[in-house]
């Protein structure tokens, strides 16, 4: 596994190597990994001879209050976990190798108006921005994201098709807890008894799912679903069903996605669930 930490000995590898012929995956994160990236780096490995990781805690993507400065940086246990894995080459830069003359870009305005797109102003720009310039650098012909940020999976999907890159956007399934809580590298913010209650978003998610499937009424269930959770310590940013295709309202038990973000002890947490 070879470890690149600068835009300039990326490029330079990966001219050098023979690399038309290889089928190059991409895994952005921004590190701390856990079960949910390895799965995804799993998957890349599953279908590319030549698996790449990057690991950028991005600060076009955190608004002034947010928690970019206590991100858990972790490069010496993301390293060994990544060695034990199909990936070929790690793509750890510094922030203003990065950030330096970098173009911006934008996420479509609908898709990041909605949901986390109300409080995390500009963050989805942020996310295409950096995602973009790993993608001018990788070419990767598959790239993988978790289906835990579905807003992010669906804003990426969005870009790719409106820049018209090859690129195929792959959205991998979350990784859960045995409780259900979502796996997730802020997880680490909460205590053990915190990880207990987080797991509630899980089940209120599929008690929902069931409510929904028996026919009942969207707007009550949900209202209920909100105030159980209030009820626990959380506060519920949104708790919505939208279309799992378009991010639109929706009342079609067919296609629906339920999502979810709240904060238990100002740790925000995000899930969601199909129908
Ligand atoms: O999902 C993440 O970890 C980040 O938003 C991403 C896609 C790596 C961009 O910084």
């Amino acid at each position: 596994m070879i470890l690149i930490s600068d835009q300039k000995d990326l490029t330079n590898f990966l001219n050098e190597k023979p690399f038309k012929s290889t089928k190059l995956t991409l895994v952005p994160t921004m590190g701390n990994l856990h079960e949910g990236h390895l799965k995804l780096v799993e998957q890349a490995g599953s279908v590319s001879n030549f698996v790449c990781v990057s690991i950028f805690v991005n600060p076009l993507q955190f608004g002034p209050e947010e928690d970019f400065s206590s991100y858990p940086r972790t490069l010496s246990e993301d390293l060994s976990k990544l060695e034990k894995t199909n990936c070929s080459l790690v793509f750890a830069p510094k922030v203003d190798d990065m950030t330096f003359g970098i173009k911006q870009q934008k996420a479509d305005p609908f898709l990041s108006s909605i949901m986390c797109g109300k409080t995390r102003h500009n963050h989805f720009d942020g996310v295409v921005t950096i995602v973009n310039r790993l993608f001018e650098l990788f070419q990767p012909k598959i790239t993988f994201f978790g289906e835990k940020d579905y807003q992010q999976l669906m804003i990426i999907k969005e870009f790719v098709e409106r820049k018209k890159l090859k690129i195929a956007v792959e959205g991998v399934a979350t990784e859960r807890e045995l409780s259900g809580l979502a796996k997730s590298s802020r997880n680490s913010y909460l205590s053990g008894e915190e990880k207990k209650k987080a797991a509630l978003i899980h089940k209120t998610l599929i008690n929902l799912k069931q409510l929904l499937l028996d026919f009942n009424g969207i707007d009550s269930v949900i209202q209920q679903a909100k105030e159980s959770l209030e009820k626990n310590d959380f506060n519920v940013e949104y708790l919505e069903a939208r279309d799992r295709y378009t991010l639109k309202e929706s009342s079609d038990p067919n296609n629906i996605i339920l999502l979810c973000a709240a904060t238990l002890n100002k740790v925000r947490l995000i899930d969601n669930l199909k129908l």
